[in-house]
């Protein structure tokens, strides 16, 4: 968490440095405590307001493209390097600064956007059902496998967290494997996928299914009691496994922010390098 506090401090405060303007206008699809703290944060140090406007990621982008020239925003904040990929006709670029380049991976930003936070997508457990031997060298690849035939939960594939695993399962496997793959994984299900990620975990602790499909900070927000106790109970009834280990890693994605394209401080904001 120091982590993402430092490279979301620095990339606003890179944003800001080449404004006069004393406001600027992020569109936020994420919900979180840490990025209010951060914005508070940023304007005691540099008096400059920051107005968030929040809301699901859909909904904002169809408002930018729609409001057009006449958008506020300055900034996108999202989830997912696949939606910020697919929206990036719509972003500038310019968040280039050395200082986000030294706090951020190359793997983790483009030209056109930066991750600003990060997560993994793994493999949640019931120990008393799945054995350590069971998981021992779990691959994203050997969940096609018939050992777990009717034990496997996981949300719709419309979703874009699983669109961006099965991107990387094709940018490593080839698409004609992935799709047997996806064959295997189907046949695999406990049900048929429906809820978010939080309710492939929950699926998992009431004993519907052995293994789930869930990104790293749910299972933590669950067991925060955020979520209710009824959720926390559950969330100690699993736990996390992290795939291919052996090979190229667990899946990791990325929360991102990038520049609007018409954005109000436009001109400014390509100083930025
Ligand atoms: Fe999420």
């Amino acid at each position: 968490m120091r982590i993402i506090t430092i490279v979301t401090y620095l990339f606003l405060l890179s944003f800001a440095g080449s404004l006069f303007a004393n406001e600027v206008n992020i569109f936020s699809a994420r919900h979180y405590d840490s990025d209010v703290q951060l914005y508070e944060k940023f304007t005691a140090k540099t008096g400059i307001k920051v107005n968030v406007v929040s809301g699901k990621s859909g909904a904002l982008e169809k408002r930018i493209i729609e409001e057009g020239e006449d958008s506020k925003a300055d900034l996108y904040i999202t989830a997912d390097a696949g939606r910020l990929g697919a929206f990036e006709a719509n972003l500038q670029g310019g968040l280039t600064s050395a200082a986000i380049k030294s706090a951020v991976p190359s793997n983790f930003r483009t030209s056109k956007w930066t991750g600003i936070a990060k997560r993994a997508r793994i493999v949640y457990f019931a120990p008393e059902r799945v054995s350590g031997a069971e998981l021992a060298g779990l691959t994203y690849e050997s969940l096609a496998d018939p050992k777990w035939k009717g034990r496997l939960v996981i949300r719709a594939s419309n979703n874009i967290y699983n669109q961006s695993l099965v991107a990387s399962l094709i940018k490593n496997n080839g698409k004609g494997k992935v799709a047997d793959w996806s064959k295997g994984m189907v046949a695999n299900m406990a049900r048929s996928p429906k809820g978010n990620d939080r309710a492939q975990i929950l699926a998992v602790a009431a004993g519907e299914a052995d293994i789930a499909v869930a990104n790293t900070y749910y299972l933590a927000l669950m067991l925060s009691g955020k979520k209710g106790a009824e959720q926390q109970a559950a969330a100690k009834k699993v736990k996390p496994f992290f795939p291919n280990q052996d090979g190229r890693g667990t899946h990791m994605n990325i929360s991102g922010a990038g520049l609007v394209k018409g954005a109000p401080n436009k001109k400014k904001c390509n100083k930025i390098s």
